[in-house]
């Protein structure tokens, strides 16, 4: 299957090649001229298990994630195509369980790994031989997870004899924007998920600055926390979201000023973050209210949604604050391109509108660019890997001809840490109104 992500004009240039490619075959095939829709030629020759954009490109990547709670695979080309792609997610079985736990986790990801990588190459109408290399996230995560999928793909690059390319999670997520929106380096980057929480700058496919990051928990962990601890699963409109989605919805019924929390490293000027002390102050105030309305712990308040709206203002604050002071420390060092200075926003937290939209604010204010990738693409999944494999093998980084001594590294900083010098500069960030 051929799915065009990006209205991008090489992409286009190549879309119309494979177009008219297939209509010259077709005409071939059949003897005569003729004149058929894209989608009726495309399944004429489909028909055949004949995929003629394979026969154009050069670089087919095979993606695996399984570093978290997803088991993910994707084929994507080198223009960003994504030929097929599976995912099994583990949320549901999670969600009851009250959190990860890593064995569950492992024994999910080997039940259903084989599965999802046949079905993204059938998908893909691509046999491994006629891959160009496989790509597989190695380091950060969770030990058991990576394992799996470490285990798995080394054993196919093996059997296949393919170039392995392991990734980075991070910076997988942090080059997704480059599959849809043709920008270019260097750019600042915001990762926010349940595993982490970080501001970089990308100067290139494996070049980062860390600009700060999370002292303690990521804020999808916390909104998890917060989640499970208003009960969340026990209403039937949140039972099957992951806890920060379900914060998202929850908070659009309630008012955020009904509770007001403290704003976490208000006084430290630089670009860390913190969301643990954040989540004992909602905790303590979800146990006084339980006890104010009378009600046992596992029943939901009647101000959860009002609880909900400040959590989720409350997050998107801070790190606006940090993000801001990132985009004057980038200003200030002359680091981006000060015409086209791009923030892009990536990881399952970034899915958050409340927060996209208040990041907006602070984009707008120091004239930057926001780019956030599709909703999908800000959480795990198979196409980033592949992708991050493409960057990799057109940039000829990173590739591996043997496995042998290939580790996974359950933590794994991000680029050469200059948070340093952040803190140095200790740049005043102005108000806004948000
Ligand atoms: O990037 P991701 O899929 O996995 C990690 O690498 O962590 O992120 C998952 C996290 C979860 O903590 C989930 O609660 C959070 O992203 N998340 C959201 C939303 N959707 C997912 N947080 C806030 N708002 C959302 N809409
Ligand atoms: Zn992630």
């Amino acid at each position: 299957m051929l799915v065009t992500l990006a209205a991008w004009a090489p992409q286009e240039l190549s879309c119309m090649c494979i177009y008219r490619f297939n209509m010259l075959t077709l005409n071939k095939i059949l003897g005569v001229p003729c004149r058929l829709a894209k989608w009726q030629i495309h399944g004429f020759l489909k028909s055949f298990t004949f995929h003629p954009e394979k026969q154009l490109l050069h670089k087919l990547v095979l993606g695996i994630e399984t570093s978290c709670d997803d088991t993910a695979a994707a084929v994507v080309d080198e223009t960003g195509n994504i030929l097929g792609e599976a995912i099994h997610s583990q949320t549901k079985v999670h969600l009851k369980t009250g959190g990860i736990i890593p064995s569950v986790a492992q024994q999910l990801h080997r039940e259903n790994i084989e599965k999802i990588v046949k079905e993204t190459l059938s998908a893909s109408g691509i046999t491994p031989n006629e891959l160009s290399a496989i790509a597989t996230t190695v380091k950060p995560g969770l030990a058991l997870s990576l394992g799996v999928g470490l285990e798995y793909s080394t054993q196919l690059v093996n059997q296949y004899k393919k170039p392995f390319i392991p990734i980075h999670h991070m910076e997988a997520h942090a080059l997704t924007i480059r599959i849809t929106n043709k920008i270019d380096f260097p750019f600042l980057v915001l990762l926010v998920s349940g595993g982490h929480c970080l501001l970089a700058i990308v100067q290139g496919v494996s070049d980062f600055l860390l600009l700060g990051k999370s002292l303690d928990i990521a804020p999808g962990d916390m909104l998890d926390k917060v989640a499970r601890r208003l009960s969340l699963i026990k209403h039937p409109a949140y039972s099957t979201m992951s806890g920060g989605k379900a914060i998202e919805h929850l908070a659009k019924q309630g008012n955020r000023l009904h509770f007001d929390f403290r704003h976490p490293l208000h006084f430290c000027r630089n670009c860390d973050f913190s969301f643990s002390g954040l989540q004992t102050a909602v905790d303590r105030m979800i146990t006084q209210k339980e006890k104010e309305e009378g009600i046992e712990k596992g029943e939901i308040l009647s101000c959860a949604a009002d609880i909900a709206a400040a959590v989720q203002h409350t997050v998107a604050s801070h790190i606006a604050k940090r993000t801001h002071r990132a985009i004057l420390f980038c200003q200030q060092k002359g680091v981006l391109t000060p015409s086209n200075a791009v923030l892009v926003v990536s990881g399952g937290v970034a899915s958050n509108l409340y927060i996209r939209k208040t990041l907006e604010i602070v984009t707008k204010a120091t004239n930057c660019i926001l780019l956030c990738p599709p909703l999908k693409l800000c959480t795990d999944n198979g196409i980033m890997i592949a992708w991050n494999g493409i960057e990799k093998l057109c940039a000829g980084l990173g590739i591996l001809h043997n496995t042998e001594g290939i580790r996974y590294e359950p933590k794994c900083p991000l680029g050469v840490d200059i948070s340093k010098q952040v803190q140095e500069a200790a740049i005043k960030v102005p108000s806004l109104k948000i």
